[in-house]
């Protein structure tokens, strides 16, 4: 949803700015562009495109200034071009101007600009605050005072980010539902849509809150409120992520790299305190309701966790998709809110946990990214450590969500008397082996899924089944390979099929099935018969098949044998390597799907 950065220190800042601002290229890569303040004023360079494609064309590294701003865009209003990408200037080039999110009250601002001789360049929303700032300024007002007037009368959800010929040796920004941090360096200091931002050249990072905005300089920073000018005093935060988390480390994509990652993920969810869990188990006990909310990936992975606190542990906790949740969930202080999501900053799931809040419910949250709002702003956090996750297609943040939601399930079940019932201590055995089972299958797996992708590439319509907890699993398989590939996919309980959705099935459409251990026979024989219904429609059919038994499918990827509550997450990792290894034979943008953004921070 648009990446921001923005740099101040002592030599030129433009590479620094470049290497910062393609960090955040999963936030939106349709254009960027950068401006920096030197001794002839404001340069801006900026073009449509991904960030490494710009950068060439139009030598951003070249830029003088040792002060300056950056963006990376994921379009909402005005169309993807030269003019909308920013930043943008104010008529007399003094300001330039960076944002991320919506401003919700631009028509007005933008006619009352124009009345008073205005010229617009762009389409874009964010282009009334450049001439806004040039509208409040005037000899004897200083930039920040004009920064703050301006920022009072705008609507909505911002990130901004501004530098100003009128006050050099400053970069000013401010927050209001658009996340924004600073990163404290020796000699220099940055803003940063988040702490990927930054995390190469410091760790210790200010953490900005809505209705902030703050006064950044080489050495120094300021932070004060919007609305009122009193300052905050804001702590800096270490954040203890694996800086080579950022790299990919030989892989050809992100996305295959965080694929192979999921051992150590797996690892890393698996040394979450166990005090944590039973925490957040506890909460899930005394709450007479619960919900689980995420939305996308982290909507199925709550799915997932409703299906396994249902059967691991006799909780009913519904999981809703956090862009509906509003409209279903009316939270009042009996409830208790799980919201899942990897960046902390989904607009949607963000809302919902604000939403329960106010409501008098208490919240938690499993997160991936340090320092997000999520962390600050639910009552019990856990940090699910997955390191960053660069790739806008998320596969190990889920994947570690998935394990700890397991962790979670087991506690309540103690905490209910049925651990024994359960056999807990045995899965707690089988995730821990997890790691090495993965390690192994990547390899074990990588030429065949390539062999089967390249063979099925071509069909255009792809089903993807399981029934019980192989449903979400099926159902975020489907979304991998829609967002990578652009094929149509579409997941569904197997169960689900015969009441309609049959009708599509044909030679040309190939189902895959998620098959459940043998030991699981209702499952498995339900399973088994939903393919048969496939089969008679001759529709083909591939397995994802954890059994011993062969020839039963047209084609079939073997998995190790596991015990069935860890078996879906090897069915996970199955679809996962599907939706990628097709992409690639697609020849498709991997890391950079057409339209997407990782973080969607807008409604
Ligand atoms: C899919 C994907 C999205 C996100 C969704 C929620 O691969 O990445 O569907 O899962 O936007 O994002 P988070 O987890 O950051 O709240």
């Amino acid at each position: 949803m648009c990446g921001i950065v923005g740099i101040i220190g002592e030599g030129e800042v433009a590479p620094l700015l470049v290497k910062c601002l393609s960090r955040l290229e999963y936030r939106g890569y349709d254009s960027c562009g950068l401006a920096t303040l030197n001794s002839v004023g404001i340069e801006i360079r900026k073009d449509i495109g991904p960030v490494e494609v710009v950068a060439s064309r139009q030598n951003l590294d070249l830029a003088h200034g040792s002060t300056g701003i950056a963006h990376t865009r994921w379009a909402t209003h005005g169309g993807v071009s030269r003019e909308n990408a920013h930043p943008h200037f104010s008529c007399d080039r003094s300001f330039a101007v960076v944002h991320n999110g919506i401003i919700s009250n631009h028509h007005i601002l933008r006619a009352q600009l124009e009345e008073l001789g205005h010229h617009f360049s762009s389409t874009t929303d964010t282009e009334v605050f450049s001439h806004l700032l040039e509208e409040e300024w005037r000899p004897g007002i200083s930039v920040e005072e004009s920064f703050v007037h301006a920022l009072r009368r705008l609507e909505g959800t911002f990130a901004i980010a501004m530098i100003s010929a009128h006050d050099p040796k400053r970069i000013f920004c401010a927050r209001e539902k658009s996340p924004l941090t600073l990163g404290i360096a020796a000699g220099a200091n940055i803003v940063g849509s988040d702490v990927n931002a930054f995390l190469s050249y410091t760790r210790q990072a200010v953490l900005l809150d809505d209705g902030e905005y703050a006064v950044v300089s080489k050495n120094d920073f300021r932070v004060k409120e919007i609305a009122t000018g009193k300052s905050r005093e804001k702590q800096i935060v270490q954040i203890e992520w694996n800086i080579e988390g950022s790299e990919k480390a030989g892989h050809a994509h992100y996305m295959e790299k965080e694929i192979w990652e999921q051992p150590e993920v797996i690892r890393r969810a698996m040394e979450v305190s166990q005090q944590e869990i039973v925490s957040l188990a506890r909460l899930i006990v005394e709450a007479p309701r619960k919900l689980l909310i995420g939305v996308g990936t982290t909507y199925y992975v709550a799915l997932f966790g409703q299906y396994l606190l249902a059967s691991l542990a006799g909780e009913f906790a519904p999981a809703l998709s956090s862009d509906e949740a509003a409209n279903l969930a009316l939270p009042d202080p009996d409830t208790l809110l799980l919201a899942i999501s990897q960046s902390g900053e989904t607009f949607d799931t963000l809302q919902g946990l604000r939403m329960a809040k106010a409501a008098g419910a208490r919240s938690a949250a499993i997160v991936n990214v340090p320092g997000s709002s999520m962390t600050r702003e639910a009552d019990l956090v856990i940090r699910q450590n997955s390191g960053p996750e660069i790739c806008v297609i998320s596969t190990k943040a889920a994947m570690a969500q998935m394990v700890l939601l397991t962790r979670l399930a087991i506690e309540l079940a103690y905490l209910k008397g049925r651990g024994r019932e359960i056999q807990a201590f045995k899965i707690i055995d089988e995730l821990d082996r997890l790691p090495e089972i993965f390690e192994t299958m990547l390899k074990d797996l990588q030429q065949r899924v390539r062999r089967l992708a390249l063979q099925y590439k071509d069909k255009r319509n792809w089903f993807f089944l399981g029934r019980g907890i192989y449903t979400p699993v099926a159902y975020e398989c489907a979304l991998k390979m829609k967002e990578v590939t652009y094929l149509h996919a579409e997941g569904m309980s197997a169960g689900f099929l015969k009441h309609g959705t049959l009708s599509l099935i044909d030679p040309e459409t190939p189902s895959i099935f998620l098959m459940p251990p043998m030991e699981e026979k209702a499952l498995y024989d339900l399973t088994m018969g939903s393919l048969e219904e496939v089969r008679a429609r001759s529709g083909p059919v591939i397995a994802f098949n954890p059994n011993e038994e062969r020839g039963k499918f047209d084609e079939e990827l073997s998995l190790p044998k596991v015990s069935p509550w860890v078996a879906p997450l090897l069915h996970l990792v199955a679809g996962q390597l599907m939706a990628y290894e097709t992409a690639v034979a697609l020849e498709r943008d991997v890391d950079r799907p057409r339209s997407l953004a990782k973080s969607v921070t807008v409604a």
